[in-house]
């Protein structure tokens, strides 16, 4: 079964040729940051736009890297949400263009979901069940998956997502937008235990998040060093904020798995391309005797391959989307 996959929901145009599930044929993006740098952050209009004009250069590309042509393929896998309105339309109306015009089967696809499935490319689906951890710029989320595609929430933040406050913090310490990998990248020459920042929430006893203190306390700490004449260390300042999130992600995830009695634990989303959060999640499994799983770093962030392989195990259970679908911004992955 030939895939093609396309994913439109925020800033980055991408579109994937995959077969059989998880044999990436094509994976192409087309990043729009230069674009929304200047405003610090992503602008739903310019967003829309750049779609528009790099979505079909894009599918010809994908398709002929993957060398086939349109009629090889068997179904289109699509984004409908969450994510902004106005770029989810773009990517669903021209994967119906495509169904349509093919008569290949046509699949709406959860954009976290999609994000889960990444781990999947490369490690085919374990057994079930699994804790997952999805951690992007929009969403910090903690959800049991008893069986595939059926979904538990178990927790999310209250306020900020992950990589909404690395890229907080990173703009504040004039690392550019987005900022998450330049922190991360930063981090590295720090000391991770250079400043003791709250780990908010890490023992409220349920599997819920909060990042806005943190941000606040990192703001606070910069302005009192500064107006007490000391200079603060970047690289101790990246890694030990660093530090406070991957604390409690890793501590809250392990803990759901454990009450959960699972043996496997999926990580999704851009965040899970830090290399910190990477290195402990992995350390933690191994002590607490749990299958840590995380796709390659370019499958951590948005891309068009983690959609086409969600969308290829729904549609081998048979599943099909009337073509008459529209975008649902704030669809929600237990629906
Ligand atoms: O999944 P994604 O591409 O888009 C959303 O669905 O939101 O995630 C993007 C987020 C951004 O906030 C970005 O700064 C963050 O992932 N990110 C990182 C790293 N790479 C990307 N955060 C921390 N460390 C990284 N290496
Ligand atoms: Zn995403």
């Amino acid at each position: 079964m030939r895939v093609l996959g396309i994913e439109t929901s925020c800033d980055e145009t991408a579109v994937a040729v995959v077969e059989d599930g998880n044999i990436v044929l094509s994976n192409l993006i087309s990043s729009q940051t230069d674009l929304h740098a200047r405003f610090g952050g992503v602008v739903p209009e310019i967003a829309s736009r750049a779609h528009v004009e790099a979505l079909n250069p894009l599918m010809q590309g994908a398709l002929e890297q993957a060398g086939v042509g349109f009629r090889d393929l068997d179904a289109v896998a699509v984004t409908v949400g969450p994510g902004l309105v106005g770029a989810l339309l773009v990517g669903i109306a021209g994967a119906k263009a495509v169904a349509l015009a093919t008569r290949a089967g046509f699949i709406g696809v959860n954009h976290l979901e999609g994000h889960i499935y990444a781990s999947f490319i490369e490690h085919g689906p374990p057994e079930p069940p699994y804790v997952c951890l999805v951690i992007s710029g929009g969403h910090t989320m903690l959800v049991h998956m008893p069986e595939e595609h059926r979904y538990e929430v178990l927790g999310q933040t209250v306020d900020d997502a992950a990589g909404e406050a690395f890229d907080k913090i990173a703009r504040f310490m004039g690392l550019g937008f987005p900022g998450g990998p330049a922190l991360d990248k930063l981090a590295r020459e720090g000391d991770p235990r250079a400043i003791a920042f709250p780990r908010a929430m890490a023992d409220s006893g349920d599997y819920d998040f909060s990042l806005s203190g943190l941000k606040t306390a990192v703001l606070r700490y910069v302005k009192a060093e500064r107006t007490a004449g000391r200079r603060v260390n970047p690289a101790d300042l990246a890694a030990s904020f660093q530090e406070a999130i991957v604390d409690v992600q890793v501590g809250k995830t392990i803990a759901a798995a454990q009450e959960k009695r699972v043996g496997t634990v999926l990580l999704g989303g851009g965040v899970v391309a830090n290399r910190r959060l990477r290195d402990r999640m992995e350390e933690a499994g191994a002590e607490a005797g749990i299958r840590v799983l995380f796709p390659r770093l370019e499958l951590c962030t948005d891309n068009g391959a983690m959609i086409a392989c969600a969308g290829s195990s729904r549609l081998a259970r048979g599943e099909r989307t009337p073509i008459g679908i529209g975008a649902d911004p704030g669809l929600e992955l237990a629906s």
